[in-house]
């Protein structure tokens, strides 16, 4: 291979930066050219193109975003879409792509390998940590400690005036993002869409941790924990109990932010690798970490295996917040 594509797409994740930066410089190092395809999918059928050379991604690692731009992108979907993002591939001298983000990019990716016999490895970007095939996802841990910290200081006005808070969190379908931080920031109950709980259990612990002394709550809730996330939640359990509570949203602030150091060094990590196998001839398939070690998984699987919650950590959180 001569020249390889680099692009993020989906929802953009701390640390994709970082990604980048290592496609690029690894790419340089065996002496191949990396074009970077701008707004993911979209700049691909409209040929926007950038050749990224390894000074072009210096003072990067550092930055959330994508110095790339990302989006989702409808004219992908169909096939005439997929067809000229080839043709505009193919004019560049693109041969081959490194596509960094999520379960929407790589169903994508596993369209243009099929249709068009293009080359592609992924990487894990994004926060919400629901691929099958790698232990965590880039921006995965920097979103946690981002949702963590506010987590904390709402923690402290519900202390003060002895209230229940609802917290939503992101993570889509997957309650990743709101395990690690319940149990971090020491959550009365943590609302996953993979264990799912009712409003009357979670009124029956709020009435039970007031008999036993506590006077504040925090319940985290994941996105796709309950129809119309935490704000129905609550509502549900105020028309059981009458409990007055505060609910908070975090949205948006989870995905931005410069990556924690984990973000970074696995983003380095990944990108290195997905670069290395690309060249050396294999595609279709995402390249994780699963217990330290650099591991493939073919796309396919990684979209449609669904990635366990660990139920241990659920009894964890359990059991630590009597
Ligand atoms: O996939 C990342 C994510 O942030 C999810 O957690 C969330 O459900 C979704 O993207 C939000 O998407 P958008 O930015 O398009 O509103």
């Amino acid at each position: 291979m001569k020249r390889i594509g680099v692009f993020t797409s989906g929802g953009d994740a701390p640390g994709m930066n970082a990604g980048i930066r290592a496609v690029v410089r690894t790419a340089a190092g065996l002496g191949v050219e990396v074009v970077g395809i701008r707004r993911g999918y979209a700049g691909m059928i409209e040929g926007e193109f950038v050749p990224l050379g390894p000074r072009d991604v210096a003072n990067i690692i550092q930055r959330g975003g994508t110095i790339l731009l990302t989006a989702r992108s409808k004219a992908f979907l169909s096939e005439e879409g997929r067809a000229k993002a080839a043709e505009k591939l193919a004019e560049a001298g693109i041969q081959g792509l490194v596509a960094v983000g999520g379960d929407g990019t790589f169903r994508g990716a596993e369209r243009l390998i099929e249709e068009h016999r293009i080359p592609v490895v992924g990487i894990p970007g994004t926060i919400d940590n629901d691929l099958y095939g790698t232990d965590y996802t880039i921006g995965f841990d920097t979103a946690v400690n981002t949702a963590l910290d506010a987590i904390d200081r709402i923690r402290d006005t519900a202390a003060s005036h002895e209230r229940v808070f609802f917290i939503e969190v992101m993570g889509r379908f997957a309650g990743f993002i709101a395990l690690e931080v319940g149990i971090a920031g020491g959550a009365e109950v943590i609302a996953l869409p993979e264990v799912p709980v009712s409003p009357q259990e979670i009124a029956d612990t709020i009435t039970e941790s007031f008999k036993k002394g506590k006077r504040s709550s925090i319940i985290v809730v994941a996105e796709g924990a309950y129809p119309g996330g935490a704000q129905a939640l609550f509502k549900a359990v105020h028309g059981l109990t009458g409990f007055e509570a505060r609910v908070t949203v975090l949205g948006h602030i989870q995905r931005g932010g410069s990556p924690t150091a984990k973000d970074r060094v696995l983003a380095s990590r990944l990108g290195a690798a997905a670069t290395r196998t690309l060249i050396e001839g294999t595609s279709g398939v995402m390249i994780g970490e699963v217990e330290g070690e650099i591991t493939l998984t073919p796309l396919h699987d990684a979209v449609s295996k669904k990635k366990p919650i660990n139920l241990e950590l659920v009894d964890l959180a359990r059991s630590l917040a009597g």
